[in-house]
C-alpha cells in the first residue's frame, strides 16, 4: 500500500476516517470543496472503502438517474456498504460507478443485528486487506470510534459553520475519549485546511 504509516495490528486494517466538515464539526448543510476532498483521498491507496448505507443513499437517486458510468475499475478498491437493513438497492450502478472494483453489502451475521464492525475488518484483514478508508457523515465513524476502531481522522475543516442546520457530526453518536496525535496540518484550498490525526499508543 502506498501509505507509509503502517498499520496499528496485523488482526485487522488500518482504518481513515476521512471527512469535509465545517468549523463546528457538521458533515452536511454546507457545500464541501469535492474536488480538494476527493483529490486528497489518493493519500491512502485504500483497498476498501468503507460507506455508511445513509451515504449512498444521500446519492442513489442522482447514482441511478444519472449518466451510467464506464463500468468496474478493476485497480480501484471495494465497495463495501454497512447495510444490515438492506436499503441501498443501486448495486449495479455503483459497480458501474468507475470507482470500485465490485460493491458488497455487508450484513449482520443475524436477523435484526448490526454489522459486526470489529469482525467484518478482522475478515478483511483474512482476505489480505490492509487500508480501509471511511465514507461517511459521522454515524458510522462514531460506530467505530465508540469501539476503538479508527486509527487515522482526517478532516478537512472548511471555514463556514452550519450550527442546528445539520444533524451530522463527523464524529457521530460516539462518547470515546480517544487520544490522537497531530501529524500534519495543511492550508489545501480557499480557506481549507486539511488535519490529519492518529492514534496515538
Ligand atoms: N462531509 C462528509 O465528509 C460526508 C461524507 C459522506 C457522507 N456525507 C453526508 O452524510 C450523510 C449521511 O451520513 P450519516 O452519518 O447520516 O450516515 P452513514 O454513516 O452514511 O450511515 C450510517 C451507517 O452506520 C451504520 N451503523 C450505525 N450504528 C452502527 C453500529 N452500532 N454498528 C454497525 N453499524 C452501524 C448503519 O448501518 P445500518 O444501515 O446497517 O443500520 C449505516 O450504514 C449524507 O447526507 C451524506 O451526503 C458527508
Amino acid at each position: 500500500m502506498a501509505s507509509s504509516m503502517p498499520a496499528p495490528s496485523r488482526s485487522r486494517p488500518r482504518v481513515i476516517a476521512h471527512h469535509a466538515v465545517s468549523l463546528d464539526g457538521a458533515t452536511t448543510g454546507f457545500s464541501p470543496d469535492l474536488g480538494t476532498f476527493y483529490g486528497l483521498i489518493t493519500t491512502w491507496q485504500e483497498d476498501v472503502t468503507l460507506v455508511g448505507a445513509d451515504t449512498i443513499l444521500a446519492q442513489e437517486e442522482a447514482l441511478v438517474s444519472g449518466t451510467p458510468g464506464p463500468g468496474p475499475d478493476p485497480d480501484g478498491p471495494l465497495l463495501a456498504v454497512v447495510d444490515s437493513r438492506g436499503r441501498v438497492s443501486a448495486w449495479e450502478a455503483l459497480r458501474s460507478a468507475g470507482h470500485w472494483r465490485d460493491a458488497i453489502r455487508l450484513e449482520a451475521d443475524r436477523p435484526g443485528e448490526r454489522v459486526d464492525l470489529r469482525r467484518t475488518l478482522e475478515r478483511f484483514a483474512e482476505q489480505g486487506v490492509e487500508t480501509v478508508r471511511v465514507d461517511s457523515g459521522g454515524v458510522l465513524t462514531g460506530a467505530l470510534l465508540e469501539q476503538g476502531l479508527i486509527d487515522e481522522v482526517s478532516l478537512l475543516v472548511h471555514p463556514v459553520t452550519v450550527g442546528a442546520k445539520s444533524a451530522t457530526r463527523w464524529y457521530g453518536a460516539s462518547t470515546a475519549t480517544l487520544v490522537f496525535t497531530l501529524d500534519q496540518v495543511e492550508a489545501v484550498a480557499d480557506g481549507v485546511v486539511w488535519l490529519r490525526y492518529r492514534r496515538s499508543g
